[in-house]
Parts: C-alpha cells; sequence; structure tokens
C-alpha cells in the first residue's frame, strides 16, 4: 500500500513529505494506521545530525493508531485495538525486559537504523529502503512496525491525547518518579520545561516534592509549569541554585532532573552543585553523542556522595507503565490536554519543528489524516 510520510534525507535539511510504499505485516508485525504523532525533541536530533541516523528514515517515535492487520504470530495486539507505540520495544525475554528495565530492552538496539527484526524494512520509495525511527515512523500515516513496540489501550482512551504518553509523558514523569525516586517533602529542581520536562514536573509533584522548583529562560514555559504543580519558576539554573539553598537553609536540593533539549556542560555542572549531599542529578535530555558535557570534581561527588545518573523512557515499563500513565490521567492526576499546545497536519511537520525550535510549543502534535 502507499503512505504519506515525512522523511529526512539529509543531515541538516528539512524533512520532505513523500508517498512511500509499505509492505503488509510479516511474522511478529503489526499494520498500524497512525491516528497522532507528537513533535518530539529527539526527531529533531537526528536532523541536525546530533544523534547519527541511518538515512532515509522516516521520522517520528511518539505515536498512536488502529491496528489494521496484523501478521502471523502476533499475540499482542489484534485489528481494531487503539494502540500507543513505545519508542524502545520490549521483547520481554533479554536480561534487561526480565529484570524489569524494559526501557533498555536488547531490540532497542536498532532503533537508530530504523529496521525490524530479521533485516526486514517494510517501507520503500525513490531512494530505495527507508528506515522509520525507533522502528516506529509515526510520521506517517501508516505504519508497519513489531508487535513488540505496540502497547494496546481501552477503547475509551483519546488517542489525541494518548499519544503523548509513547515518549513524553512517561520519559518525564518516570525521570522523577523513578531515576530521580522523588520522595514526599523532597525539593527537586528540573531543568527545560518541555514536552520532557513538565512532566517531570508532573511526576514530581505527584510523588511529594515540597519545593519544586522549574527552570527555563521561556516565561511561557515558566508559567505552564507552575500551573502544572511548580512551586517556583525561574530562568536559569543559576538562579534555582540559590533558591534550593535558601529554600533548605544552604543544604541544597535533593533531586535535580535535566530535560533541556541540548545539555550542555554548564547546565550539569550547576545542577550537580545545586543538590545537597546524598542527592542524585539525573540526566535525561541529550546532546552530540561524541561531546563530554558532564566535567564534574570526582572528588567531590565522592565525598558528598552525590549520584548522577542517565535516563532512558523514564526507566518505565512501556507495557505496564504506558497503561499505568492513561489510568492516572482518566483520574485527573496526570494532565494531557493542558501541555498540547498546537495541532499540526503532516505537512506542517517542519513548522512543529520550527516552532519546537522557538520554544512555543509545550508539545506539538500531528494529527493523521487519511482519505
Ligand atoms: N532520555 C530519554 O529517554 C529521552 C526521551 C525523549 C526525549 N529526550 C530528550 O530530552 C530533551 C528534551 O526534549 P523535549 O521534547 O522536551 O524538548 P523541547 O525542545 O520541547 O524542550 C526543551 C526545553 O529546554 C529549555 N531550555 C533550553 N536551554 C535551557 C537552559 N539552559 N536552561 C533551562 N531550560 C533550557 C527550552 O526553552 C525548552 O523549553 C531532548 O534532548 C530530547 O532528545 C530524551
Ligand atoms: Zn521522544
Ligand atoms: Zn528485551
Amino acid at each position: 500500500m502507499k503512505t504519506k510520510a515525512a522523511v529526512v534525507h539529509t543531515v541538516g535539511k528539512p524533512m520532505e513529505i513523500e508517498e512511500l510504499d509499505l509492505d503488509g505485516p510479516g511474522d511478529g508485525e503489526v499494520l498500524i494506521r497512525f491516528t497522532h504523532a507528537g513533535l518530539c525533541h529527539s526527531d529533531l536530533h537526528v536532523v541536525t545530525g546530533d544523534l547519527p541516523a541511518r538515512l532515509p528514515m522516516v521520522l517520528g517515535h511518539e505515536g498512536a493508531g488502529v491496528v489494521e492487520e496484523v501478521g502471523t504470530g502476533v499475540t499482542r495486539v489484534k485489528p481494531g485495538d487503539q494502540v500507543v507505540c513505545s519508542f524502545i520495544p520490549n521483547c520481554g525475554t533479554c536480561r534487561w525486559c526480565a529484570t524489569g528495565q524494559q526501557a533498555i530492552c536488547d531490540m532497542g538496539a536498532t532503533i537508530l537504523e530504523g529496521y525490524l527484526p530479521g533485516d526486514r524494512w517494510p517501507i520503500s520509495g525513490p531512494a530505495g529502503k527507508y528506515g522509520a525511527a525507533c522502528m516506529l515512523g509515526t510520521f506517517s500515516q501508516y505504519g508497519v512496525i513489531h508487535q513488540n513496540s505496540a502497547v494496546a489501550v481501552d477503547a475509551d482512551i483519546p488517542l489525541d491525547k494518548a499519544v503523548l504518553v509513547g515518549c513524553g509523558v512517561p520519559t518525564g514523569w518516570g525521570s522523577a518518579v523513578n531515576a530521580a525516586a522523588v520522595k514526599p517533602g523532597e525539593t527537586v529542581i528540573v531543568v527545560g520545561i518541555g514536552g520532557i520536562g513538565i512532566n517531570a514536573v508532573q511526576g514530581a509533584r505527584y510523588a511529594g516534592a515540597k519545593n519544586l522548583i522549574a527552570v527555563d529562560p521561556l516565561e511561557n514555559k515558566r508559567e505552564k509549569a507552575l500551573e502544572l504543580g511548580a512551586t517556583h519558576a525561574v530562568a536559569s539554573a543559576e538562579e534555582a541554585t540559590a533558591l534550593a539553598m535558601e529554600l533548605t537553609r544552604g543544604v541544597g536540593a535533593d533531586k535535580g532532573i535535566i530535560t533541556t533539549g541540548l545539555v550542555t556542560e554548564p547546565q550539569v555542572t550547576t545542577t550537580f552543585h545545586s543538590i545537597s549531599k546524598g542527592g542524585t542529578v539525573v540526566i535525561t535530555g541529550l546532546n552530540r553523542l561524541d561531546i563530554n558535557n558532564i566535567q564534574l570534581p570526582a572528588t567531590i561527588l565522592t565525598l558528598f556522595k552525590k549520584t548522577v545518573k542517565g535516563s532512558l523512557f523514564g526507566d518505565c515499563n512501556p507495557t505496564t507503565d504506558i497503561p499505568k500513565i492513561l489510568g492516572l490521567y482518566q483520574s485527573g492526576d496526570i494532565k494531557l490536554d493542558e501541555i498540547i499546545t498546537r495541532t499540526y497536519r503532516l505537512d506542517q511537520v517542519n513548522e512543529g519543528y520550527e516552532d519546537l525550535e522557538a520554544g512555543k510549543n509545550i508539545r506539538g502534535v500531528i494529527v493523521h489524516e487519511h482519505e
């Protein structure tokens, strides 16, 4: 069949909308009609070359849709199911899945090449074989994905909101709840309030942070953070450090979570010095693979027993955490409607990323059209 998709052919060039050919679903695979796709900064890292991906690639890794058809051996979903896509697949049996760490499942090894197990490339077109970002490629009307990337959700879940639970919400929420393990009464700093950071704010609030300091140079971001549970909002990590010291009588924050679009050495260093003895810095945002953006005094790390750690997918287990988070949305404990700033058509995808770069959106969402 044919599908219209947004493709990056060359690093640094805008995405191109192309009509591509899509195979039917093979063994273990699912044909999905994508209804919505979220505009996450990670796709932009592929466009800019921060994340070196095999090109051409159909971008988009935050997505939701409806199962149209399943291949042989598919047991996780059936035609007609509503699905939220997990940006890392989970096999269930590798060492990481088997120990409750689905976010680092070995199947994720090919997310930057974008083919499915067995060297399967379901998408083709004028430039040959096309990969799909995170083995999903949600900036396409239709996709063939592996069943291990599909999480079925209840029929009464609105996909136009649930789409964010494919990446941004669990990544941010889990960065606070799982990776930082925020506890009631703690002081928490979240640096960078985009689609990830706003959900770190929501997670830290839900986990009981007493002082929750949101950091973003942009006023619209700070306002949204205050609306969704931050107790303070400041423009820079330096101001957050001073405020955390003041609020804790010089002890420092318990947790710092870095969710900026490009994580830099000064952000990491400042956040490191803002946390107390025994405190934790979680780094969730990305930058170029080859930059050493952690430059820290290890002796202070040791003498103050501090922890600096990375987090992928908020250390979530998508098969259980995606439904859990959607349940918290239905009970009003996690807000999704409030964090979608604007919707776009597929052919407006580059405009969507211009808006992200200009800081206009908490999250932008593509609403797919099918004739
Ligand atoms: N680890 C993971 O599993 C994972 C998953 C998804 C996204 N990410 C990464 O997380 C990062 C954030 O993604 P996003 O979609 O929320 O991006 P975004 O561009 O929507 O938001 C980033 C925010 O950081 C702010 N910012 C920039 N410089 C800042 C500074 N010096 N201090 C404070 N705030 C600053 C921006 O104003 C913006 O509001 C990206 O690098 C993305 O690739 C990681
Ligand atoms: Zn993402
Ligand atoms: Zn696995």
